[in-house]
């Protein structure tokens, strides 16, 4: 079942005007300033596969939305420099109440997270006593704190297995995700109607052209794109996932379907393999336009300049409420505990 909800997320039309390349000199000054306010602040940088490569060089540690969430449990810094986007830095938040969390660019958001406001979500769980509510790390720390346990997409069918067998299981707010949860475990979901605007652009039709002309290629996808382009894939997996695939595999081209950031990561832990960015559908509606690799223009708002101006200013810094920081850190741990059991 699809709950049918409310807010409509539009693809933005003009998602990705050019970023301008920062000069080395320019890059190098700002590493080294961020390198000395690390020391100073004893501050830890996280990063997402998503960041643009200069922050990732920097970072002490890159990693999707799992890994990155076990950095931050069991951080010893003093202050977090969360350079991904704002329910990332709020997931560190929770875990970490006494520290300072910073974040580039406090407009880094998620059209997941838009998807699913908590005053709806919380008068949809009225509507069934019985609903156990698995939150996709995706959604912001108010409607974590409404929601029984949280996963992302490196853990979702692990946590889907471990929920109880007796209660209904109410999925948000990634119908896409869910939709494959679903299928990999054989357990029914209320699926929340939600969706991550960057990754439905991969569109079935956009990526056979690339087939036909590598068919040796494996094709990876995130498990945000539609059905149509999951079953193309030979792994349908986190993006952390997708580079322990694309190592251990013994095929030399990948087709990857996320966000772009993410080949910086894969040329440089599989080196000699090649990495083709998957079209989106804008490219077949615009076939003359040089680039349409997928870009999330939330992961893209931050800049080194801007992780530099964080760590300088204090700000802008993640601030929660007693009550809410509370609430949402339980069903967080819960995830961390069942991602950390044995694989039965
Ligand atoms: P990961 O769980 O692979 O980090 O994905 C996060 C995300 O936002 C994908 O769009
Ligand atoms: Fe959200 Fe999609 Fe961007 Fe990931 S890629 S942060 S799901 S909008």
């Amino acid at each position: 079942m699809i709950v049918s909800n409310l807010t409509e997320i539009q693809a933005p039309v003009d998602q990705f005007p050019l970023r301008k390349p920062v000069p080395k000199a320019q890059l190098d000054v700002l590493s080294r300033e961020i390198l000395v306010l690390k020391k100073q602040l004893n501050a830890v940088i996280l990063a997402h596969n998503y960041q643009v490569p200069d922050i990732q060089d920097i970072a002490d540690f890159v990693g999707d939305s799992l890994g990155l969430s076990q950095q931050a449990a069991k951080t010893q810094a003093d202050v977090i420099v969360f350079s991904g986007v704002h329910f990332m830095a709020e997931t560190a938040k929770i875990l970490n109440p006494g520290k300072i969390v910073v974040l580039p660019d406090m407009d880094a958001g998620c059209s997941l997270e838009e998807s699913c406001p908590a005053d709806q979500l919380g008068a949809f769980q009225e509507t069934n006593p019985n609903f156990y509510t698995i939150a996709y790390i995706n959604c912001s720390a108010e409607v974590k704190a409404l929601s029984d346990v949280i996963c992302t997409s490196g853990n979702a069918v692990k946590i889907v297995e471990a929920a109880p067998k007796d209660k209904n299981l109410l999925f948000v707010p990634d119908e896409n995700l869910g939709a494959w949860v679903m299928e990999q475990t054989g357990r029914p979901m209320t699926l929340w109607r939600g969706n991550c605007y960057a990754h439905v652009e991969f569109r079935r039709e956009s990526l056979l052209g690339l087939r036909g002309r590598f068919p040796e290629a494996k094709v990876v996808v995130h498990p945000e794109s539609l059905r149509e382009v999951r079953d193309m894939a030979d792994a349908v997996c986190s993006t952390e996932k997708m580079i322990t695939y694309c190592k251990a595999s013994s095929a030399n081209q990948f087709i990857v379907v996320t966000e772009s950031g993410i080949i910086h990561r894969m040329q440089k832990e599989c080196p000699g393999k090649e990495f083709l960015c998957a079209p989106t559908f804008d490219a077949m509606r615009a076939p003359t336009d040089p680039c349409h690799c997928s870009e999330c223009k939330f992961m893209k708002m931050n800049t080194l300049e801007k992780v530099r101006d964080c760590m300088r200013d204090l700000a802008p810094r993640v601030e929660l409420s007693e009550d809410i920081l509370r609430r949402a850190r339980l069903p967080i741990e819960r995830m961390l505990e069942v991602s950390a059991r044995p694989q039965s």
